[in-house]
């Protein structure tokens, strides 16, 4: 649309001040002068800005489409090579989009074959396009359209903990995973909050592991409150650590909240009698505070209306609501964990403060849109550990770090 308009006032600038070397070209050669005299006169201006406006209405979209045409042949070429559907009816590449996570996103479109076709044929059209395919998808309500998401930089299937941990040197700290731009350590300050969400068994709990060891390791004055209301198996290697505190039942996860809370607010009193914005770990001599809460929705989630412990979870609700409000500044974190985000489970006000996202697999591609927040939930592939992050502007696939039985 803005070439169009472009190339429309394009026409009229010509036509008012004709170019300097078609000028040329016309006094130097045999033309009628007819022509010399429509070209160059000002009189005739206003035909000169119809013939322009005809000539881009006619060669605009030609140039255009064959520039497009140009763009998508490679990719057509090999699409034609493994020969899916008939002549009457080859799929058309319609498009193909390199986003910011160094992939390809090839759309086809496919009358009369459906995207299994395509899904049993992942090594053939791994083969044509020289590149991984990491999904090949429909649209549920246009299945006529698929979506080939190709990749020349693969991500590992297992990223060892061990292997990246010494990256951790500055305090808060801790591994997010590899990413197709390298892997990436995140400071937990500038999040300052991180919410994650996945079906079960895609990798949550581990991912919790590895993010307190790597923080234990880059702040090891900073103190944890682990909170698992559903088994507390998970975080049970932490317990005999110094600085951490555990709770599995409601009323020792409420003291620890409580806890947090009189701390956080005593240290927002001290900046203000201090005049200064937020809390330096390090400079303040104030353990950072990482309150981590795995399967949030047994402690955030509303209460049904006969549960026993209604008001505990009522009262937890609106303590993590405060401390996720007010944390930055006083240097408390959250970690949270769920599998499903909904406002039901997680607070609208408390998904607004989560500034990290992490998306494992979910079961349906409208879930982990919801914990993205937006359009740019993919299919993750089902690979454990496999994940989408979304912090700020950035949003890439990662593999998150694993921890050996061994560790901690
Ligand atoms: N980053 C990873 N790399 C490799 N394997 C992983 C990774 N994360 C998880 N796994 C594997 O997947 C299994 C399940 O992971 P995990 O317990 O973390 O899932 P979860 O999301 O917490 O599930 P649930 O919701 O049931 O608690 C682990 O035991 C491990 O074998
Ligand atoms: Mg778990």
């Amino acid at each position: 649309m803005d070439l169009s308009c472009n190339s429309i006032s394009a026409s009229f600038v010509f036509a008012h001040r004709p170019p300097q070397f078609i000028a040329r070209y016309l006094a130097n050669h045999d033309w009628p002068l007819w022509i010399q005299r429509h070209y160059l006169l000002p009189e005739y201006a206003s035909f000169r800005t119809w013939l322009y406006l005809i000539v881009t209405a006619i060669f605009f979209p030609l140039i255009v489409g064959g520039i497009i045409k140009m763009r998508l042949r490679p990719y057509q070429v090999k699409l034609d090579i493994l020969k899916f559907g008939g002549e009457e009816n080859r799929p058309r590449i319609i498009s193909v989009r390199h986003d910011e996570d160094s992939r390809t996103i090839v759309k086809i479109r496919a009358v009369g074959i459906g995207v299994e076709k395509f899904q049993g044929r992942k090594g053939d059209l791994q083969a044509a396009f020289n590149q991984t395919v990491e999904s090949v998808r429909s649209d549920e309500n246009a299945p006529q359209y698929i979506e080939i998401t190709l990749s020349t930089f693969p991500l590992p299937k297992l990223l060892r903990f061990d292997e990246h941990s010494e990256r951790l040197t500055e305090e808060g700290q801790f591994l997010i995973g590899q990413s197709r731009q390298g892997v990436i350590v995140q400071k937990i300050s500038e999040l300052p909050h991180l919410l994650m969400a996945g079906t079960t068994g895609s990798g949550k709990s581990t991912f919790f592991k590895q993010a307190i060891l790597g923080l234990m390791q880059s702040s090891p004055k900073a103190k944890f409150y682990l909170i698992d209301l559903k088994r507390g198996a998970e975080f049970r290697v932490f317990e005999k650590v110094p600085g951490v505190k555990f709770a599995k039942t409601i009323q020792p996860a409420l003291a620890l909240l409580r806890d947090a809370k009189k701390e956080m607010n005593a240290r927002l009193d001290h900046l203000d009698a201090a005049g200064i914005t937020k809390i330096d770990p390090e400079k303040d001599h104030l353990p950072r505070i990482i309150i981590a809460i795995d399967e949030a929705s047994e402690i955030l989630a509303v209460p049904h209306r006969n549960s026993p412990d209604k008001e505990g979870h009522h009262e937890s609700r609106i303590l993590v609501n405060d401390i996720a409000k007010l944390g930055r500044a006083a240097a408390v974190n959250l970690i949270v964990a769920t599998q499903k985000v909904s406002k039901t489970i997680i607070d609208t006000s408390l998904q607004e403060n989560m500034g990290g996202r992490l998306a494992f697999r979910m079961a349906t591609l409208a879930n982990s849109a919801q914990v993205l927040g937006s359009k740019d939930a993919r299919e993750i592939p089902a690979i454990e550990g496999r994940a989408r992050y979304q912090f700020g502007t950035k949003s890439l696939d990662i593999q998150a770090p694993f921890l050996t039985d061994e560790q901690p």
